[in-house]
Protein backbone atom coordinates (compact mmCIF):
# COMPACT_ATOMS: atom_id res chain seq x y z
CA UNK A 1 0.00 0.00 0.00
CA UNK A 2 1.24 3.37 -1.04
CA UNK A 3 0.51 6.66 1.32
CA UNK A 4 0.31 9.86 1.33
CA UNK A 5 1.68 12.22 4.12
CA UNK A 6 -1.04 14.78 3.14
CA UNK A 7 -3.69 15.14 0.06
CA UNK A 8 -5.70 18.26 -0.45
CA UNK A 9 -9.46 17.88 -1.15
CA UNK A 10 -10.04 19.90 -4.44
CA UNK A 11 -14.10 18.64 -5.17
CA UNK A 12 -16.28 20.29 -7.90
CA UNK A 13 -17.70 22.59 -5.71
CA UNK A 14 -14.82 24.43 -5.01
CA UNK A 15 -13.62 24.16 -8.68
CA UNK A 16 -17.30 25.79 -9.80
CA UNK A 17 -16.74 28.68 -7.10
CA UNK A 18 -13.92 29.33 -8.35
CA UNK A 19 -15.01 29.86 -11.92
CA UNK A 20 -18.01 31.72 -10.85
CA UNK A 21 -16.36 34.15 -9.69
CA UNK A 22 -14.11 34.01 -12.59
CA UNK A 23 -16.69 34.28 -14.82
CA UNK A 24 -18.39 37.47 -12.52
CA UNK A 25 -14.97 39.49 -13.37
CA UNK A 26 -14.95 40.46 -9.64
CA UNK A 27 -11.76 38.41 -8.86
CA UNK A 28 -10.24 40.73 -6.20
CA UNK A 29 -11.45 41.37 -2.80
CA UNK A 30 -15.47 41.95 -3.01
CA UNK A 31 -18.32 40.28 -2.65
CA UNK A 32 -16.97 36.75 -1.60
CA UNK A 33 -14.41 37.89 0.83
CA UNK A 34 -17.30 40.08 2.58
CA UNK A 35 -19.30 37.03 2.66
CA UNK A 36 -16.78 35.36 4.07
CA UNK A 37 -16.69 37.53 7.17
CA UNK A 38 -20.27 36.63 7.61
CA UNK A 39 -19.93 33.18 7.93
CA UNK A 40 -16.92 33.66 9.83
CA UNK A 41 -18.93 35.44 12.62
CA UNK A 42 -21.73 33.14 12.70
CA UNK A 43 -19.25 29.95 12.65
CA UNK A 44 -17.88 31.62 15.72
CA UNK A 45 -21.85 32.70 17.12
CA UNK A 46 -20.69 33.08 21.24
CA UNK A 47 -20.16 36.67 20.42
CA UNK A 48 -19.30 39.69 17.90
CA UNK A 49 -15.73 39.51 16.59
CA UNK A 50 -14.27 41.32 14.17
CA UNK A 51 -12.35 39.79 11.38
CA UNK A 52 -10.23 41.36 8.39
CA UNK A 53 -9.24 38.98 5.92
CA UNK A 54 -5.82 38.96 5.06
CA UNK A 55 -2.69 37.03 2.88
CA UNK A 56 -1.52 34.15 4.85
CA UNK A 57 -1.65 34.19 8.83
CA UNK A 58 2.45 36.06 8.91
CA UNK A 59 0.56 38.99 7.71
CA UNK A 60 -2.35 38.00 10.11
CA UNK A 61 -0.05 38.11 12.98
CA UNK A 62 1.96 41.18 11.21
CA UNK A 63 -1.28 43.29 11.22
CA UNK A 64 -2.44 42.21 15.04
CA UNK A 65 1.13 43.33 16.06
CA UNK A 66 1.15 46.79 14.49
CA UNK A 67 -2.77 47.17 15.88
CA UNK A 68 -1.69 46.75 19.56
CA UNK A 69 1.61 49.00 18.67
CA UNK A 70 4.34 46.40 19.28
CA UNK A 71 7.70 48.33 19.42
CA UNK A 72 11.33 47.47 19.91
CA UNK A 73 10.75 48.57 23.56
CA UNK A 74 8.65 45.49 24.19
CA UNK A 75 8.87 41.82 25.25
CA UNK A 76 6.87 39.02 23.36
CA UNK A 77 6.15 35.59 25.18
CA UNK A 78 6.09 32.92 22.17
CA UNK A 79 6.70 29.16 22.40
CA UNK A 80 9.64 27.56 21.64
CA UNK A 81 7.91 24.57 19.99
CA UNK A 82 6.17 26.13 16.88
CA UNK A 83 6.48 26.46 12.86
CA UNK A 84 8.96 29.37 13.26
CA UNK A 85 6.41 32.19 11.39
CA UNK A 86 4.93 32.87 15.05
CA UNK A 87 8.37 34.27 16.73
CA UNK A 88 9.27 35.92 12.90
CA UNK A 89 6.23 38.46 13.12
CA UNK A 90 7.45 39.83 16.51
CA UNK A 91 11.01 39.94 15.22
CA UNK A 92 9.48 42.49 12.31
CA UNK A 93 7.94 44.68 14.76
CA UNK A 94 11.64 44.91 16.63
CA UNK A 95 10.47 43.37 19.42
CA UNK A 96 12.41 41.38 21.39
CA UNK A 97 10.73 37.02 21.56
CA UNK A 98 10.91 35.64 24.73
CA UNK A 99 10.98 31.87 24.23
CA UNK A 100 8.56 29.82 26.81
CA UNK A 101 9.07 25.94 27.10
CA UNK A 102 5.80 23.42 26.50
CA UNK A 103 4.46 20.71 28.32
CA UNK A 104 6.36 17.09 27.40
CA UNK A 105 2.85 15.54 27.61
CA UNK A 106 0.54 17.95 25.82
CA UNK A 107 3.28 19.58 23.62
CA UNK A 108 1.49 22.95 23.85
CA UNK A 109 2.69 26.08 26.31
CA UNK A 110 1.80 26.44 29.88
CA UNK A 111 0.75 29.12 33.02
CA UNK A 112 3.69 27.97 34.70
CA UNK A 113 6.45 28.65 31.90
CA UNK A 114 4.50 31.69 31.39
CA UNK A 115 4.75 33.20 34.58
CA UNK A 116 8.48 31.92 34.44
CA UNK A 117 10.03 33.47 32.09
CA UNK A 118 8.44 36.98 32.15
CA UNK A 119 9.56 40.35 32.70
CA UNK A 120 7.89 43.63 33.31
CA UNK A 121 8.55 44.68 29.63
CA UNK A 122 5.85 42.23 28.30
CA UNK A 123 3.23 43.29 26.41
CA UNK A 124 1.66 40.49 24.17
CA UNK A 125 1.63 36.71 24.76
CA UNK A 126 1.13 34.46 21.73
CA UNK A 127 0.20 30.73 22.89
CA UNK A 128 0.00 28.36 19.51
CA UNK A 129 -2.82 25.52 19.95
CA UNK A 130 -0.54 22.99 18.43
CA UNK A 131 -1.39 20.01 16.12
CA UNK A 132 -5.38 20.99 16.96
CA UNK A 133 -5.12 20.45 20.58
CA UNK A 134 -6.60 23.48 22.45
CA UNK A 135 -4.08 24.64 25.44
CA UNK A 136 -5.43 22.97 28.57
CA UNK A 137 -4.88 25.78 30.44
CA UNK A 138 -6.02 28.64 28.22
CA UNK A 139 -8.69 29.88 30.49
CA UNK A 140 -6.19 30.47 33.22
CA UNK A 141 -3.57 31.87 30.77
CA UNK A 142 -6.13 34.22 29.45
CA UNK A 143 -7.26 35.55 32.99
CA UNK A 144 -3.58 36.22 33.86
CA UNK A 145 -2.95 38.17 30.94
CA UNK A 146 -6.53 40.18 31.71
CA UNK A 147 -4.72 40.94 35.50
CA UNK A 148 -1.54 41.67 34.31
CA UNK A 149 -2.43 43.97 31.35
CA UNK A 150 -1.05 41.47 28.72
CA UNK A 151 -2.42 41.08 25.66
CA UNK A 152 -3.31 37.43 24.31
CA UNK A 153 -2.65 36.35 20.75
CA UNK A 154 -4.29 33.28 20.00
CA UNK A 155 -2.41 31.04 16.86
CA UNK A 156 -5.03 29.15 15.23
CA UNK A 157 -3.55 28.20 12.55
CA UNK A 158 -3.80 24.47 13.20
CA UNK A 159 -7.03 24.59 15.60
CA UNK A 160 -9.83 25.32 12.60
CA UNK A 161 -13.33 23.68 15.12
CA UNK A 162 -11.25 22.95 18.16
CA UNK A 163 -12.83 23.38 21.44
CA UNK A 164 -12.20 23.56 25.28
CA UNK A 165 -14.51 23.56 28.06
CA UNK A 166 -16.94 24.25 25.57
CA UNK A 167 -15.63 26.90 24.40
CA UNK A 168 -14.16 27.92 20.98
CA UNK A 169 -9.90 27.40 20.81
CA UNK A 170 -9.68 30.86 19.16
CA UNK A 171 -12.15 32.89 21.44
CA UNK A 172 -10.70 33.08 24.94
CA UNK A 173 -9.34 36.81 24.45
CA UNK A 174 -7.70 39.57 22.36
CA UNK A 175 -6.73 38.23 19.09
CA UNK A 176 -6.82 34.76 17.27
CA UNK A 177 -4.43 34.33 13.73
CA UNK A 178 -5.44 31.74 11.36
CA UNK A 179 -3.59 30.27 8.13
CA UNK A 180 -5.50 28.43 5.17
CA UNK A 181 -2.65 27.29 4.00
CA UNK A 182 -3.03 24.10 1.96
CA UNK A 183 -2.10 21.56 4.76
CA UNK A 184 -4.55 23.38 7.10
CA UNK A 185 -7.61 21.73 9.13
CA UNK A 186 -9.52 23.75 6.06
CA UNK A 187 -7.61 25.57 2.98
CA UNK A 188 -7.79 28.11 0.91
CA UNK A 189 -4.19 27.40 -0.64
CA UNK A 190 -2.37 30.62 1.06
CA UNK A 191 -4.20 33.19 3.46
CA UNK A 192 -5.55 33.97 6.49
CA UNK A 193 -7.49 36.22 9.11
CA UNK A 194 -7.45 38.19 12.05
CA UNK A 195 -9.75 38.15 14.31
CA UNK A 196 -10.07 41.09 16.95
CA UNK A 197 -12.37 40.65 19.73
CA UNK A 198 -11.64 44.74 20.82
CA UNK A 199 -13.18 46.65 18.04
CA UNK A 200 -10.92 50.09 18.96
CA UNK A 201 -8.04 47.43 17.45
CA UNK A 202 -9.83 46.17 14.92
CA UNK A 203 -10.47 49.90 13.33
CA UNK A 204 -7.02 50.31 13.73
CA UNK A 205 -5.94 47.22 11.53
CA UNK A 206 -9.19 47.89 9.23
CA UNK A 207 -7.20 51.49 8.68
CA UNK A 208 -4.24 50.20 8.25
CA UNK A 209 -4.28 46.55 5.80
CA UNK A 210 -4.87 48.30 2.56
CA UNK A 211 -1.97 50.33 2.23
CA UNK A 212 -3.00 52.61 5.33
CA UNK A 213 -5.99 53.97 3.53
CA UNK A 214 -8.72 55.58 5.39
CA UNK A 215 -10.64 56.62 2.40
CA UNK A 216 -10.32 55.67 -1.54
CA UNK A 217 -6.62 57.13 -2.29
CA UNK A 218 -6.19 59.52 1.45
CA UNK A 219 -3.28 57.51 2.82
CA UNK A 220 -2.84 57.76 6.42
CA UNK A 221 0.23 55.44 7.51
CA UNK A 222 2.71 53.60 5.86
CA UNK A 223 2.02 50.56 5.41
CA UNK A 224 1.59 46.67 2.81
CA UNK A 225 -1.17 45.58 0.94
CA UNK A 226 -2.42 42.96 2.94
CA UNK A 227 -5.75 42.41 0.57
CA UNK A 228 -7.22 38.50 -0.22
CA UNK A 229 -8.66 37.64 -3.33
CA UNK A 230 -12.85 36.94 -4.48
CA UNK A 231 -11.01 33.63 -5.74
CA UNK A 232 -9.63 32.30 -2.30
CA UNK A 233 -12.51 33.36 -0.46
CA UNK A 234 -15.32 31.27 -2.33
CA UNK A 235 -13.16 28.58 -2.10
CA UNK A 236 -12.98 29.04 2.03
CA UNK A 237 -16.57 29.41 1.86
CA UNK A 238 -16.83 26.11 0.64
CA UNK A 239 -14.47 24.77 3.05
CA UNK A 240 -16.37 26.19 5.60
CA UNK A 241 -19.57 24.22 5.40
CA UNK A 242 -17.23 20.87 4.75
CA UNK A 243 -15.18 21.55 8.13
CA UNK A 244 -17.18 19.63 10.83
CA UNK A 245 -17.22 16.65 8.67
CA UNK A 246 -13.23 16.96 8.24
CA UNK A 247 -12.34 17.20 11.74
CA UNK A 248 -14.86 14.09 12.39
CA UNK A 249 -12.71 12.29 10.05
CA UNK A 250 -9.35 13.58 11.42
CA UNK A 251 -10.63 12.54 14.96
CA UNK A 252 -11.70 9.03 13.74
CA UNK A 253 -8.63 8.30 12.33
CA UNK A 254 -6.84 9.35 15.62
CA UNK A 255 -9.05 7.24 17.76
CA UNK A 256 -8.54 4.33 15.21
CA UNK A 257 -4.48 4.74 15.60
CA UNK A 258 -4.98 5.01 19.48
CA UNK A 259 -6.74 1.73 19.33
CA UNK A 260 -4.43 -0.40 17.61
CA UNK A 261 -1.31 1.34 19.31
CA UNK A 262 -2.19 1.46 22.88
CA UNK A 263 -0.36 -1.09 24.33
CA UNK A 264 3.24 0.01 22.42
CA UNK A 265 4.61 1.08 25.91
CA UNK A 266 7.12 2.76 24.20
CA UNK A 267 5.18 5.09 22.47
CA UNK A 268 3.43 8.14 23.75
CA UNK A 269 0.21 8.54 22.01
CA UNK A 270 -2.32 12.07 21.82
CA UNK A 271 -4.97 11.86 24.17
CA UNK A 272 -8.85 11.72 23.61
CA UNK A 273 -10.10 13.60 26.24
CA UNK A 274 -13.97 14.35 27.82
CA UNK A 275 -13.56 18.16 27.97
CA UNK A 276 -11.91 19.35 24.63
CA UNK A 277 -12.41 18.94 21.18
CA UNK A 278 -8.58 17.93 19.74
CA UNK A 279 -9.39 18.55 16.06
CA UNK A 280 -6.25 16.59 14.83
CA UNK A 281 -4.10 18.48 11.92
CA UNK A 282 -1.33 16.39 13.16
CA UNK A 283 -1.30 12.77 14.67
CA UNK A 284 2.19 13.23 16.60
CA UNK A 285 3.78 10.29 18.73
CA UNK A 286 6.71 10.39 21.11
CA UNK A 287 9.23 7.63 21.17
CA UNK A 288 10.26 7.47 24.58
CA UNK A 289 13.13 7.29 26.07
CA UNK A 290 13.61 3.60 27.39
CA UNK A 291 12.76 2.75 23.63
CA UNK A 292 15.22 0.08 22.05
CA UNK A 293 14.52 1.26 18.75
CA UNK A 294 15.38 5.33 18.05
CA UNK A 295 12.76 7.19 15.82
CA UNK A 296 14.86 7.08 12.93
CA UNK A 297 15.14 3.64 12.47
CA UNK A 298 11.59 3.54 13.15
CA UNK A 299 10.70 6.18 10.62
CA UNK A 300 13.10 4.63 8.10
CA UNK A 301 11.32 1.22 8.50
CA UNK A 302 8.17 3.03 7.96
CA UNK A 303 9.37 4.58 4.89
CA UNK A 304 10.68 0.57 3.31
CA UNK A 305 6.29 -0.02 3.87
CA UNK A 306 5.46 3.14 1.66
CA UNK A 307 4.59 4.81 5.14
CA UNK A 308 5.92 8.48 5.13
CA UNK A 309 6.17 10.33 8.43
CA UNK A 310 7.03 13.76 9.12
CA UNK A 311 8.29 15.35 12.06
CA UNK A 312 7.04 18.91 13.13
CA UNK A 313 9.56 20.09 14.05
CA UNK A 314 13.10 19.14 13.91
CA UNK A 315 14.78 22.24 15.47
CA UNK A 316 13.17 24.44 17.88
CA UNK A 317 13.12 27.98 17.29
CA UNK A 318 15.48 29.39 18.95
CA UNK A 319 17.99 26.78 18.05
CA UNK A 320 17.51 27.79 14.23
CA UNK A 321 20.38 30.24 12.35
CA UNK A 322 18.33 33.12 12.53
CA UNK A 323 17.52 33.25 16.35
CA UNK A 324 21.29 31.49 17.05
CA UNK A 325 22.49 34.66 15.42
CA UNK A 326 20.99 36.61 17.92
CA UNK A 327 22.23 34.96 20.81
CA UNK A 328 19.61 32.48 22.21
CA UNK A 329 21.53 30.21 24.37
CA UNK A 330 21.26 26.23 23.06
CA UNK A 331 19.50 24.75 26.18
CA UNK A 332 16.65 27.63 27.40
CA UNK A 333 13.42 25.50 26.33
CA UNK A 334 14.74 21.36 27.32
CA UNK A 335 11.58 20.10 26.78
CA UNK A 336 11.52 21.08 23.56
CA UNK A 337 14.84 20.32 22.65
CA UNK A 338 13.63 16.69 24.11
CA UNK A 339 10.57 16.67 21.94
CA UNK A 340 12.31 18.02 18.54
CA UNK A 341 14.40 14.81 19.22
CA UNK A 342 11.89 12.30 19.87
CA UNK A 343 8.37 13.33 18.31
CA UNK A 344 6.93 12.32 14.50
CA UNK A 345 3.71 12.41 12.85
CA UNK A 346 1.73 9.97 11.38
CA UNK A 347 -0.68 10.97 8.12
CA UNK A 348 -3.84 11.69 9.60
CA UNK A 349 -5.73 13.58 6.43
CA UNK A 350 -9.87 13.28 6.36
CA UNK A 351 -9.74 11.05 3.38
CA UNK A 352 -7.08 8.03 4.53
CA UNK A 353 -9.24 5.03 4.38
CA UNK A 354 -9.97 3.15 7.31
CA UNK A 355 -7.97 -0.03 5.71
CA UNK A 356 -5.08 2.49 4.99
CA UNK A 357 -5.22 3.48 8.80
CA UNK A 358 -4.90 0.12 9.74
CA UNK A 359 -2.12 -0.99 7.65
CA UNK A 360 0.37 2.53 8.85
CA UNK A 361 -0.83 1.53 12.63
CA UNK A 362 0.16 -2.53 11.96
CA UNK A 363 2.94 -1.79 10.25
CA UNK A 364 4.01 0.56 13.55
CA UNK A 365 3.26 -2.18 15.60
CA UNK A 366 5.15 -4.47 14.04
CA UNK A 367 8.54 -1.93 13.87
CA UNK A 368 8.28 -1.25 17.72
CA UNK A 369 6.88 -4.33 19.22
C1 LIG B 1 1.46 27.07 14.18
C2 LIG B 1 1.65 27.87 12.91
N1 LIG B 1 1.80 29.20 13.02
C3 LIG B 1 1.97 29.97 11.92
C4 LIG B 1 1.97 29.43 10.65
C5 LIG B 1 2.21 30.33 9.46
O1 LIG B 1 1.13 30.34 8.59
P1 LIG B 1 1.23 30.97 7.11
O2 LIG B 1 2.07 30.02 6.32
O3 LIG B 1 -0.19 31.03 6.64
O4 LIG B 1 1.86 32.32 7.22
C6 LIG B 1 1.78 28.06 10.49
C7 LIG B 1 1.76 27.48 9.13
O5 LIG B 1 2.29 26.53 8.75
C8 LIG B 1 1.62 27.26 11.65
O6 LIG B 1 1.46 25.93 11.55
Amino acid sequence: MNINFFKPSVWQEEINAVVEVMKSWMIVEWAEVRKLENNFNNFITDWKYFPICVTSWTTALDLALKAIDIKETDDVIVPDFTFIATANAVKFQNANVIFADVSKKTYNITLEEIKRVITPKTKAIIVVHLFGSPIEEIKEIAEYCKKNGIKLIEDCAQCHGATIHNQKAWSFWDISCFSFYATKNMWTAEWGITLFKDEKDYKKAKLIYNHGQSEKYYHTTLWYNFRMTNIQAAIWNVQLSRLNDFNNSRIENAKRYNLILKKQSILQLPTIEDNKINVFHQYTVLVKENSPISRKEIQEKLSEKWIPTAIHYPIPVHKQPYYKELGYPENICPNTNYLAENIFSLPIYPWLTKEEIEYVANSLVEIVK
